[in-house]
C-alpha cells in the first residue's frame, strides 16, 4: 500500500503512511515557469491501494490534487481513496445570496470522478459528505487527537466559541477528562461585548477555547480578551484547521498563551496529528 502526499499534506503523510504501515511514494511536483503545475509519481503503483492526501486549500492545492488523482489511476490501482484533511470551501455550503454557486458542491462533484473512497477530517458543513454520491465517504472526527494534546497541557476547562460547537467541546472535555462548557456574548453597549461562559467559572483555570477552523482569528481573540479579564490563569486556543488568514498569529498571539492546530493544514502552530485517526477510520 501506497501514500501519496500532495505538497499542502507532507506532513501528516508521512505519519499517514506509518500508521497504515504503507510506503510513501516518491512523488516529482514543481510549478512551470507560468506557474502551471507538473506532477509525476515516480513508483509502480500497479496492484496497490494507495492513499492521496491532500489539503484543498489554498486554491493552487485544488488542481495539485486533480493531477495527481489522474496520474494514480494512470496506473492499475486496487483503489483509491482520496484524503483532503481540511476541505476549502465547506463554509460556502449553500447559497446566501442569488447568483452565488454552492462551492462545497462544486469541489465535492469533481473531487468524486476521479477516487473509489473519500476522507476528510472534521468537515466544517457535514452535508459535504452527502454530496459524494458516488463513492463512499466519510468525516473523521479530530476530536480524539484534540483532546490528548490537552490532557497532556493538563487543561481543566474546554469551551467552544458557541453553543454550536459545544458537543465538540464535550467530546474534547471528556478526553481530557475535564468539564465543557460554551461561550455567550453580550453587548453591553455600541463598542463592548461580554463574552463569558454559559455556565462554569474560568477563574484560576486553565482553559482551551476549541473551534474546528480558525480564520482571522477575530472569534477566539474576542473570546480570550474576555476571558482574561475573568481571571483565566492560562488561554490555549486550539483549532482542527489552523487557516489563519493575514495578521491572525499576531491578533490570537497577543491575548492567548498558546496557539495549536492540527496537521490539517501545516503551519508553524501544528503539534497534533489527526494520523492516527485517518487510519482508525480508514481501517473500519
Ligand atoms: C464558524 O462557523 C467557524 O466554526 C469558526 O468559528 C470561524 O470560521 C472562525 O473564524 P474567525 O477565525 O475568522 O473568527
Amino acid at each position: 500500500m501506497f501514500v501519496v502526499g500532495g505538497s499542502a499534506s507532507q506532513q501528516l503523510s508521512k505519519e499517514l503512511a506509518k500508521c497504515l504501515k504503507g510506503r510513501l511514494a516518491k512523488v516529482e511536483m514543481k510549478r512551470f515557469p507560468d506557474d502551471e503545475c507538473y506532477v509525476r509519481i515516480d513508483e509502480d503503483l500497479d496492484g496497490e491501494d494507495v492513499f492521496l492526501v491532500q489539503t484543498t486549500w489554498p486554491d493552487k492545492n485544488i488542481i495539485e490534487l486533480f493531477l495527481l488523482q489522474d496520474a494514480i489511476k494512470e496506473f492499475d490501482v486496487l483503489s483509491l481513496t482520496t484524503v483532503v484533511p481540511y476541505f476549502g470551501y465547506a463554509r460556502q455550503d449553500k447559497q446566501f445570496k442569488s447568483g452565488e454557486p454552492i462551492s462545497a458542491r462544486a469541489l465535492a462533484k469533481l473531487i468524486q470522478l476521479k477516487t473509489d473512497e473519500f476522507m476528510t477530517v472534521d468537515v466544517h458543513a457535514p452535508t459535504v459528505i452527502d454530496w459524494f454520491e458516488d463513492v463512499s465517504a466519510k468525516n473523521v472526527p479530530g476530536y480524539p487527537a484534540v483532546g490528548r494534546f490537552l490532557k497532556g497541557k493538563g487543561v481543566q476547562l474546554v469551551l467552544s466559541p458557541d453553543e454550536g460547537r459545544a458537543d465538540n467541546a464535550k467530546r474534547v472535555a471528556d478526553v481530557v477528562g475535564c468539564e465543557a462548557d460554551f461561550l455567550v456574548k453580550e453587548r453591553l453597549d455600541g463598542e463592548t461585548v461580554h463574552i463569558t461562559p454559559k455556565s462554569l467559572a474560568v477563574k484560576g483555570k486553565k482553559v482551551a477555547i476549541v473551534d474546528d477552523i480558525i480564520s482571522t482569528g477575530g472569534t477566539i481573540a474576542k473570546a480570550a480578551e474576555s476571558l482574561k479579564e475573568q481571571g483565566a490563569s492560562r488561554i490555549l486556543a486550539v483549532c482542527t484547521h489552523g487557516v489563519f488568514a493575514g495578521e491572525a498569529l499576531k491578533r490570537l498571539g497577543a491575548v492567548c498563551d498558546e496557539i495549536c492546530s492540527t496537521d490539517t493544514i501545516e503551519n508553524p502552530t501544528t503539534c497534533i496529528s489527526v494520523a492516527s485517526e485517518i487510519a482508525r477510520v480508514a481501517k473500519d
